[in-house]
């Protein structure tokens, strides 16, 4: 990884935190009459480059989506090679992620995932707790739906122990108990693959975000490609809501007035 970009603040021209969906490994090796597997595979190279290609361009957060919840219920020959797959990538790449100063977090129920690879996982977030060159989350078993509901339930307990009130649950503490509460919200998110749907990624967090599809399948999607999506992301403009003044509208102006001129 070359130095990095001193990267723009939120809503500059480099989004702060990306959110990847990593979809069409499947199809792309179908297309080349190999099997799942196979895209599988590629798709986990395309991942390393996109880390690198972050890096590269100041991107500070990224998130990808690498399991959902419902991927569960694909057939039981798929599901082991993907965890197996997983625990192998994150073995061979942890050493070159941590000595880029990255950052690692796992996020999603991992109840269902085999011990070996969930101490694994702890391992690795605890090597890398103290780099802070960026961050990479790793949604693994992970659904919008669950990460609201766990946070929900937390809350809740909270509650019952006495610690929180129920009036004091406002948007930024339930944001707070989310898997990635401690973290700026996506600015940009991408998803490859060409279908146009969230598939129960960050539901909360997404609110505001920028969202850029791509036909694209996911083991193509490369440094070039990346420089597409952000230089679109460069050129909108984020208003979450509000509106720019307008100078037209006096400010001696009622609302009267100004809705009779527009009828
Ligand atoms: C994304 O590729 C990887 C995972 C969901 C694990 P797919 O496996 O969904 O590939 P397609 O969408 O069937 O082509
Ligand atoms: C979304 O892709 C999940 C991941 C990329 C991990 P899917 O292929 O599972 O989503 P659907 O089935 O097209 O909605
Ligand atoms: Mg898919």
């Amino acid at each position: 990884m070359r130095d990095m970009v001193e990267p723009a603040a939120s809503g500059g021209e480099v989004p702060a935190h990306l959110a990847v969906i990593m979809d069409g490994n499947g199809r792309w090796a179908n297309a080349r009459s190999l099997p799942r597997q196979a895209g599988h595979r590629a798709g986990v190279k395309a991942a390393r480059n996109l880390v690198e290609a972050c890096g590269d361009a100041g991107v500070r957060t990224l998130t990808l989506f690498a399991f959902s919840s419902e991927n569960w219920d694909r057939p039981r020959h798929e599901v082991a090679f993907l965890i197996e797959l997983f625990g192998r990538a994150l073995e061979r790449e942890l050493k070159r992620l941590h000595d880029n100063g990255i950052r690692l977090r796992f996020v999603g129920d991992l109840d269902r995932f085999p011990d070996g690879l969930r101490h694994r996982i702890s391992e690795a977030e605890r090597l890398t707790a103290e780099n802070d060159r960026m961050r990479l989350n790793i949604a693994v078993g992970y659904g919008g739906r669950w990460d609201i509901l766990q946070a929900a339930r937390r809350l809740a307990a909270s509650v019952e122990t006495g610690e929180l009130s129920a009036a004091d649950i406002d948007s930024e503490c339930f944001a707070g108990a989310l898997s990635l509460g401690d973290m700026p919200e996506p600015d940009l998110f991408i998803r490859t693959g060409g279908e146009r749907r969230i598939s129960n990624f960050l539901l909360w967090n997404l609110a505001y975000t920028e969202l850029y599809f791509c036909d694209t399948l996911w083991p193509d999607f490369d440094a070039t490609e990346l420089a597409t999506a952000l230089r679109w992301y460069a050129g909108r403009d984020r208003r979450f809501g509000r509106a720019e003044d307008d100078e037209s509208v006096g400010a001696t102006d009622d609302v009267d007035q100004v809705a009779g001129r527009h009828a």
